[in-house]
C-alpha cells in the first residue's frame, strides 16, 4: 500500500522546531524507503504565532490543520510568558485552541523502560524491567478548559473543573478497548474521595464495564498512583484519566523511561490527529542541537501506526531501539558521552536504510564511555 499524506508541521517554540526537523527527515526517509509521498505544510503556533500575527494559533493555519491527514506538533512555551502570569495571551493557548477545535479528547501516552537505560534511571532496574503503560489522557475538557476567574479586586481566583458523562463515555470506551488489546487490566485514576467530578467518572466508567466484562477494571485515587507508578509501575496496563491529572502523572512516567524527552504521544477524536512529544519547549536548549528527538520521532511512529504502515512504524521503533541500545543518546540521557539532536536523527535514518556501518563497542556503554571509540 503507497499512501499520499497531507501533514501539517506545527514546530512551535524552543527546541519545537529542532525536534520536528529529525522526525520529519525520518518521514522522508521511510516515503523514500517505501514508496509514498509525504505532503509537509508548514504553520506556526505558540510564542511564534504570537512575534508574527498577535496570536498563538490564526485562523489561517487552523484551517490548514482542519485539511490536513495529520499534524506534527513540536512544543510550545517561551520564558518571557512564564515569567509574566498577567499575560492575557499566551503561546500554550495555541495548544488549547488546537486540541479543542479540532475535538481531540483522546490523548495516548505509551511508557516503555528501555532495558539499555536503566543504569541511567533512579530507579533499580527490578523495577524497571518490563514496564509497559498505556496512559489515557482525556485532552479537551476537565480544570483545562473550565471557566476561570479572577475578582475584580485580584485577590480570589477559581478554575472550574466540569466534565459531562458524554466527554466520558467516549474516552473510556477507547480506554477499554486499548486494553481489551494489551493486558486486559485497565486502572482509572480520580480523586473520588474528594471531587464530584471524579465520582462522575466513576459511575460512567462502571456502566461502560458491562460492555467489557473480559478487562479487569480497577479504580485507584491520583495520590496513590503517583505513589504506584514509582513503587509498582509493572502492576499498570491502561490507565485512564482526566486532564489534569493526566498531564502530571505523564511527566511522572517518563522517569520510569528515562527521560522527560523519549515518550511521544497521539491525539485522537474528531478532526485530524495530532502527533506530539510529551516534553514542552525547552528553551534553555533551543539552537544548541541537545535536545533529545526521540519523543517526536516514536510521535511520528504512531503517525505511521495511525495509517495502517506497521511495518514502516516498527522500523522506526526498531531504529529509535538500536541507537538507544547502544549508547547513542542525547545529553538529558548521557551527559558525559551525549551525542547531538541532528546526530541522533541522522543515526535513525541511516539505520532505516541499513546504512549504519560503525564499530560500536557495547563494553564501554556501562563506564559511560562512547561506544565507537
Ligand atoms: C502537555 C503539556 C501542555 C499541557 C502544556 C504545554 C500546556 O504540558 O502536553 O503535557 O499541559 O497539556
Ligand atoms: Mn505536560
Amino acid at each position: 500500500m503507497i499512501v499520499n499524506l497531507h501533514i501539517a508541521v506545527l514546530a512551535g517554540d524552543g527546541i519545537g522546531p529542532e525536534v520536528t526537523h529529525q522526525a520529519i527527515r525520518v518521514l522522508d526517509t521511510i516515503a523514500k524507503k517505501y514508496g509514498h509521498v509525504f505532503n509537509f505544510e508548514f504553520g506556526e503556533i505558540g510564542a511564534a504565532s504570537i512575534e508574527k500575527f498577535g496570536e498563538p494559533l490564526t485562523r489561517e493555519t487552523l484551517d490548514r490543520c482542519l485539511k490536513s491527514d495529520a499534524i506534527l506538533f513540536g512544543a510550545v512555551g517561551e520564558p518571557q510568558y512564564d515569567k509574566n502570569p498577567d499575560a492575557t495571551v499566551r503561546p500554550e493557548q495555541g495548544l488549547f485552541k488546537l486540541r479543542k477545535s479540532l475535538g481531540l479528547f483522546a490523548n495516548i501516552r505509551p511508557v516503555k523502560a528501555y532495558s539499555t537505560l536503566q543504569y541511567l534511571s533512579p530507579l533499580k532496574p527490578k523495577y524497571l524491567e518490563g514496564v509497559d503503560i498505556m496512559l489515557l489522557r482525556e485532552l479537551t475538557g476537565g480544570i483545562y478548559f473550565g471557566k476561570k476567574e479572577l475578582s475584580a479586586d485580584k485577590q480570589e481566583a477559581s478554575d472550574l473543573c466540569i466534565y459531562n458523562t458524554n466527554e466520558i463515555t467516549r474516552v473510556a470506551q477507547i480506554a477499554f478497548k486499548y486494553a481489551l488489546q494489551r493486558r486486559k487490566k485497565l486502572t482509572v485514576v480520580d480523586k473520588a474521595n474528594v471531587l464530584e467530578t471524579s465520582k462522575l467518572w466513576r459511575k460512567t466508567v462502571t456502566q461502560i464495564a458491562a460492555d467489557f466484562p473480559d478487562v479487569q477494571l480497577e479504580f485507584m485515587y491520583i495520590d496513590n498512583a503517583a505513589l504506584q507508578l514509582i513503587t509498582h509501575p509493572k502492576d499498570f496496563d491502561v490507565i485512564l484519566t482526566e486532564n489534569l491529572f493526566g498531564d502530571i502523572l505523564s511527566d511522572e512516567s517518563s522517569a520510569l523511561a528515562g527521560s522527560l524527552g523519549l515518550l511521544p504521544s497521539a491525539s485522537y477524536g474528531e478532526g485530524p490527529p495530532l502527533f506530539e512529544p510529551i516534553h514542552g519547549s525547552y528553551n534553555e536548549a533551543k539552537g544548541k542541537d541537545l535536545a533529545n528527538p526521540i519523543g517526536t520521532i516514536l510521535s511520528a511512529a504512531m503517525m505511521l501506526d495511525h495509517f495502517g504502515l506497521t511495518e514502516e512504524a516498527n522500523n522506526v521503533r526498531d531504529a529509535v531501539g538500536w541507537t538507544i541500545e547502544n549508547g547513542f543518546v542525547t545529553k538529558d540521557l548521557d551527559p558525559v558521552n551525549f551525542y547531538f539532536t541532528s546526530t541522533i536523527g541522522e543515526m535513525v535514518c541511516d539505520y532505516i536504510m541499513n546504512k549504519t556501518n560503525v564499530a560500536i563497542h557495547k563494553e564501554n556503554i556501562q563506564i559511560r564511555k562512547s561506544t565507537i571509540i
